[in-house]
């Protein structure tokens, strides 16, 4: 039996209230969807900045109305330390997943990504501590590595920032670190590298590209790649970030106060991953399997590669991706192709 079945057996056994901040988004609409089929009470608290009431209420028909009872949603934002001070109330866990993503929207706006991604996150880490919750779980990113050549990363060793957005996300490890030694609270960040799957937004200058490519080519329209092609990053489905952060809730002793890269451990290039996605449009659209690339400009901000060592994940946590690229995509394009 892996720790991930274990975990879920004596979270079933045992049910806890949970919060998730950025409910509404991609990762906390999948987390609450898996929370609430596992029996836990789950508090959300987001202010759709970029999340959507279409994600919950996909939520609420999938899980069905008894496990839709054991929602509470809060509007609000984690820049108000009131709603972060109710939304903690009665807490057991914490999954802190509210926060402006996007290299290129932090370029354009560091100002708002700095107030939501630092400001917000240590008011969230405030709140928190105060409420006595048994874990803090947080959404840190792999832009920490920065200008880091070094291939696969490993936590310890990280480069200069090359976006505001990577600042931010290092600045919340940094508050993390100092929270354990001032106050002893402890918390868990999870570097997530390049995360897709159902319900990530297709939409908008700053969309992902993995539900970028769904869009554009379910739609026939044309895919642009940003430079070569020969980019590679270490895509990573979400049902595996949903098992991290489950894992990471639950760590003890030397498993906390510590920060994890989440991915699979392989590296996809943009044309790879082009590839795969259009093989997997052309099962549903068979006249995709014929569309082309249009190269434009390398993009400011970007790594150049990208891939995890996912080896202190796997031993302190129990950490064991199921799922591949391929076998996420496919999830992934089935969910596309019906709900685009
Ligand atoms: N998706 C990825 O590949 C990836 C990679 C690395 C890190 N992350 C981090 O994971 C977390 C979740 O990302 P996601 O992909 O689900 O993004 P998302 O945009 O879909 O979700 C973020 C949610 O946070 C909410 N939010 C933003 N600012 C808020 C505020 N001030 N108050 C309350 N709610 C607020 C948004 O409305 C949204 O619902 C973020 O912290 C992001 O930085 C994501």
């Amino acid at each position: 039996m892996s720790a991930y079945s274990q975990l879920c057996a004596s979270m079933q056994a045992a049910p806890s209230r949970w919060l998730i901040t950025g409910v509404a988004g991609f990762i906390g609409s999948n987390l609450l969807e898996h929370l609430l089929k596992m029996g836990q009470t789950v508090v959300g608290l987001d202010n759709f900045l970029t999340g959507y009431q279409k994600n919950l209420d996909m939520v609420r028909d999938l899980v069905g109305p008894e496990a839709w009872s054991r929602f509470t949603f809060i509007e609000g934002d984690i820049r108000d330390i009131d709603t972060c001070h109710k939304a903690c109330e009665g807490v057991q866990h914490v999954l802190h997943e509210a926060a402006l993503g996007s290299v290129p929207r932090s370029i354009d706006d560091p100002l708002l990504s700095n107030s939501c991604n630092i400001t917000g996150f240590l008011q969230m880490m405030v709140a928190a501590r105060d409420a006595g919750v048994k874990s803090f779980v947080y959404a840190a990113s792999s832009s920490t590595y920065g200008d880091s050549p070094e291939l696969p990363k490993v936590e310890d060793k990280i480069g200069r920032p090359l976006s505001p957005y990577a600042v931010t996300k290092y600045v919340d490890e940094l508050y993390a670190d100092v929270f354990s030694r001032c106050y002893g609270f402890s918390s868990v960040g999870l570097r997530y590298f390049n995360v897709f799957g159902q319900r990530q937004d297709p939409y908008g200058a700053y969309a992902a590209v993995v539900p970028q490519w769904f869009a554009s080519l379910i739609k026939g329209e044309t895919v642009y790649v940003n430079g070569d092609g020969e980019t590679s990053r270490d895509f990573c489905y979400i049902e595996n970030v949903v098992e991290a952060n489950l894992l990471a809730s639950f760590a003890v002793g030397e498993a906390t106060n510590t920060i994890y890269n989440v991915a699979f451990g392989q590296r996809t290039t943009l044309n790879e991953l082009f590839g795969l996605i259009r093989e997997e449009v052309a099962r549903h659209k068979p006249e995709a399997a014929s569309a082309q690339v249009e190269h434009r400009d390398f993009r400011a901000g970007d790594v150049r590669h990208s891939l995890a060592d996912i080896s202190r994940a796997a031993t302190r946590l129990g950490y064991a991706p199921r799922f591949d690229v391929r076998q996420g995509l496919r999830l992934a394009g089935d969910w596309y192709a019906a709900n685009l």
